[in-house]
């Protein structure tokens, strides 16, 4: 295909599903249904949603997704097996557009080791099981796993047979991120060059970010005329995690004049080169961040604290004359609120409610109630009330995770002495449950309290506090992560006091970790569903 491919570049996101075998990424099935949400408002064109041959939990939550995001296209992952792909169908079926998502390894590598089968039975299972999917659904995407280090002529032959029969999207994923960009853009050259039929399908990239190349990996296969990139929000996911979505979307915003020309555009075209919404970027991270307990690193390009932040004196003086010297985009273009001082404690539910219209949140009558609630007893305790606070308290607030113990009180002694907690909770009975513990600290007490009345045994692998803004009543975020028999369990909340923050984030990752335990005493249902597969 010599003539450039003006179509803008489609946004895959795949945060749901290879993000979550991020180790310790774990969401259950409300958390995964508003994360697809917000993926719908940042303007994503396909979610791949899980795997639902995995588990009857990954299963389940594609399904509400299909059942209830509306806009991008859903998909689900499955191997190049029968069951898995029957089952995918099943699990994305409710979705208007909906896409199967195939995989089948092709280097020699995965072959011998982990495949153990020859080429030519690769070649037959990639057509038959492209065929078979193609029955089940219109759009079928398949990829040549460890595509970066097969060897290219054999890539090249199992691609044109995906394509005859039936894939509609064909991505080149660099499993191991092993390649550099000039090969990986070579990569997806010559498969541009001596694949005959690829003008039918859509050339998808999906690289890892082993050797900290993954986004550049993307931006060259682009360059080469990929229009698919499969991404995840903060670049989470397996090892060194997948190229980070809102790196490739905002090279491709703010480099516009550089990738035109590879488009067939004039340099200067103001048409966007993807679909994004960008001011959602920073929304979606800081969502995806809070529910998974994976911490954005403060110097992660475009979404950590501090990408629009300047110390230096000589920056600062730059920027107070003008904003270009320093800065290459506009931190309100990924939706980096204002800092702006709002509300007080006199605003009434009306002011509150445009505030949030004006911020993009939608709230149900029942919903603004709650967080109007919230509000007012923030309002009380803070001063003034920033947009950051307000999107804190209604994410904290409108969380919809299974809650088996709730927090009625906290209360702390603490000093140079015996610092002492006494919790109070109610428990998955309604039953009142009370108790107090001494601890290392403040924390430490709330916790071991917490523990005496929940009772299931687990490890604190992780905690930590952050200000939503400055000022000595800032609101405090806690996110903690738990591990219990392998698996790790994320919390997280915000509140004017860290100690009742720390109370509830731990609370939060433990009543998943109980629905987890709940769900596994249910072996004659999960029996059941696995012998319908
Ligand atoms: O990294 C990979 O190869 C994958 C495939 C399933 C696309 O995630
Ligand atoms: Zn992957």
């Amino acid at each position: 295909m010599s003539i450039p491919d003006s179509r803008p570049v489609l946004i895959f996101d795949t945060t749901l599903r290879d993000g979550e075998q991020c180790p310790g990424a774990t969401l259950n099935t409300p958390e995964k249904l508003e994360v697809a949400k917000q993926l719908a408002r940042l303007g994503v064109d396909i979610i791949e949603a899980g795997f639902p041959y995995a588990s009857t939990g990954d299963f389940e939550a594609v399904q509400r997704i299909a059942q209830e995001v509306q806009g991008p296209v859903i998909c689900g992952l499955a191997r190049a097996l029968k069951g898995d792909i029957k089952r995918c169908a099943e699990a994305i079926s409710a979705a208007p557009r909906r896409r199967i998502h195939t995989f089948l390894s092709t280097s020699d590598i995965h072959l011998e080791h982990q495949l153990r089968k020859s080429r030519a039975e690769v070649l037959v299972i990639a057509g038959e099981m492209v065929a078979y999917s193609r029955e089940l659904c219109e759009d079928v995407e398949f990829s040549p796993m460890d595509a970066g280090r097969s060897d290219p002529e054999f890539l090249y032959t199992v691609i044109e047979r995906a394509i005859a029969n039936g894939a509609t999207t064909i991505n080149i994923p660099d499993t191991v991120g092993y390649t550099t960009p000039v090969e990986f853009g070579q990569l997806i050259a010559g498969i541009r060059a001596n694949v005959a039929n690829i003008a039918q399908a859509v050339l998808s990239v999906h690289c890892h970010n082993d050797l900290g190349l993954a986004v550049a990996n993307s931006l060259e296969a682009v360059k080469q005329g990929a229009r698919q990139v499969e991404c995840t929000i903060n670049g989470i996911g397996e090892r060194a995690g997948n190229t980070s979505l809102e790196e490739v979307v905002m090279a491709l915003q703010v480099r516009r004049n550089y990738f035109n020309p590879y488009f067939g555009r004039e340099p200067g075209s103001e048409t966007p080169l993807t679909q994004i919404k960008t001011q959602e970027i920073y929304r979606t991270s800081r969502l995806v961040s809070n529910l998974t307990g994976m911490l954005v690193h403060p110097n992660k390009a475009i979404v950590g604290a501090n990408a629009f932040a300047h110390e230096s004196g000589i920056h600062q003086d730059g920027l107070l004359k003008n904003k270009n010297t320093y800065e290459i985009m506009d931190a309100q273009s990924i939706g980096l609120l204002e800092n702006t001082l709002v509300l007080g404690k006199h605003s009434g539910r009306n002011a509150f409610r445009s505030r949030l219209e004006e911020l993009g949140y939608q709230l149900s009558d029942d919903d603004l109630n709650r967080a109007f609630l919230r509000f007012k007893d923030v309002a009380d305790k803070k001063k003034t009330i920033s947009d950051w606070d307000i999107e804190a308290m209604v994410n904290d607030e409108l969380r919809v995770a299974p809650q088996a113990f709730v927090l009625e009180r906290v209360q702390v002694s603490c000093g140079d002495g015996l610092p002492t907690a006494t919790v109070q909770l109610r428990g998955p009975d309604g039953v009142e449950l009370l108790d107090a513990a001494v601890g290392t600290g403040p924390v430490d007490a709330v916790y071991k309290a917490i523990n005496r009345l929940v009772a299931v045994p687990n490890e604190l692998i992780e905690f930590s506090v952050q200000s939503v803004t400055a000022g000595i009543d800032a609101m405090g975020e806690v996110t903690i992560r738990l591990r219990h028999n392998q698996q790790t369990y994320s919390g997280h909340s915000a509140n004017t006091d860290i100690i009742v923050a720390s109370a509830h984030a731990y609370i939060g990752a433990l009543n998943k970790l109980y629905q987890t335990l709940k769900e596994a005493s249910q072996p004659a249902l999960n029996r059941q569903q696995a012998k319908e597969v």
